[in-house]
């Protein structure tokens, strides 16, 4: 279980939690539109602490705390005191001194936010926390498919690619699932983890089958530096038999949309012709993140 005071991940996190997250965040997108300014977190202070680079959530953080009227500070670690050996748990108790209020953390290490939010007195969110979870991510994800089909009971989503590697697609399956979405996965025999049907998704064995009918496919970033370690043998099969193409998105439903966390592998596991067509919900992803993030930092901060 986590405390209220952090936000660590979509695993046992109550259905109406999540709901809560969404529906604040309606109200955030349309004041973030607006360009309308919130004082939900004036004189708060928002730290991002990224020990792995980011665009999307790292940027995402700090525009979302502005629009709150919080003060937002941004650590790079390669930059920071990190580099001459501070401990994790030290940064943590140099924040705190520093009085930030919450800390937007992005670590290599599974259960890095969890150390962290038990050694800190601010709130700790995990922006991203190596094959464990990325549950704003997924957040985003779950409101971009809202918006899309008002619910997800008994909506079909295919999450296909490294499913082993990915901390998207877990928080992605916690949330989902919850939710009473029906979830299938599709993977390469050695990028699925072991005992995957434990989280109660269906295992699809091509990308066909896992496509055929769905309503959302959720394409995801192949990790490169895996093909070195030999869990798949070449970029090009990789691409010929889990690249979501116009032939994949052709057996999806009428009305399917494509989905992809980012940072893209155009023409790997995506192809740019359905990352670019009417059908991909990339870019509100991305947009998306900003709303969710205002309503998690409201959450956590807000009086
Ligand atoms: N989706 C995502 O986490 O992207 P970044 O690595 O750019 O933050």
């Amino acid at each position: 279980m986590q405390s209220e005071k952090d936000f660590l991940g979509l695993k046992g996190v109550p259905l109406a939690v999540v709901e809560e997250i969404l529906n604040r965040a309606a109200d955030m997108k349309r004041a973030y539109s607006a360009g309308e300014k919130r004082a939900a977190c004036a004189g708060k202070t928002v730290v991002t602490l990224f020990y792995e680079n980011s665009t999307r959530t790292r940027a995402s953080f700090e525009l979302a705390a502005k629009a709150l009227s919080a003060n937002t500070v941004n650590i790079a670690v390669a930059t920071s005191s990190v580099s001459k050996g501070e401990s994790l748990i030290d940064n943590g108790k140099t924040l705190d001194a520093l009085r930030a209020d919450a800390v937007a953390i992005r670590h290599p290490a599974a259960g890095a936010p969890r150390l962290l939010a038990r050694n800190m007195a601010a709130a700790v969110i995990n922006a991203g926390d190596g094959m464990n979870e990325h549950p704003t991510q997924a957040l985003l994800d779950m409101f971009t498919i809202r918006e899309k089909f008002g619910a997800f009971k008994g909506l079909k989503v295919l999450i296909a690619g490294d499913v082993k590697h990915s901390r998207v697609a877990r928080s992605n399956i916690y949330g989902l699932k919850a939710a009473g979405a029906d979830v299938t996965v599709c993977a390469p025999a050695t990028l699925m983890p072991a005992g995957i049907e434990r989280f109660g998704v269906r295992v699809a064995k091509t990308l066909q089958e896992g496509a055929a009918g769905a309503d959302v496919l959720m394409a995801l970033r192949l990790q490169l530096e895996r093909q070195k370690s030999g869990m798949f043998p070449s970029i090009q099969e990789y691409n010929r038999f889990y690249n979501i193409n116009t032939e994949i998105a052709g057996l999806a439903r009428p009305g399917a949309i494509v989905m992809h966390p980012g940072p893209l592998n155009r023409g790997l596991e995506i192809s740019s012709s359905i990352a670019d067509s009417d059908s991909s919900v990339i870019t509100r992803q991305v947009s998306n993140g900003v709303a969710v993030r205002m309503a998690l930092l409201e959450r956590l901060l807000g009086d």
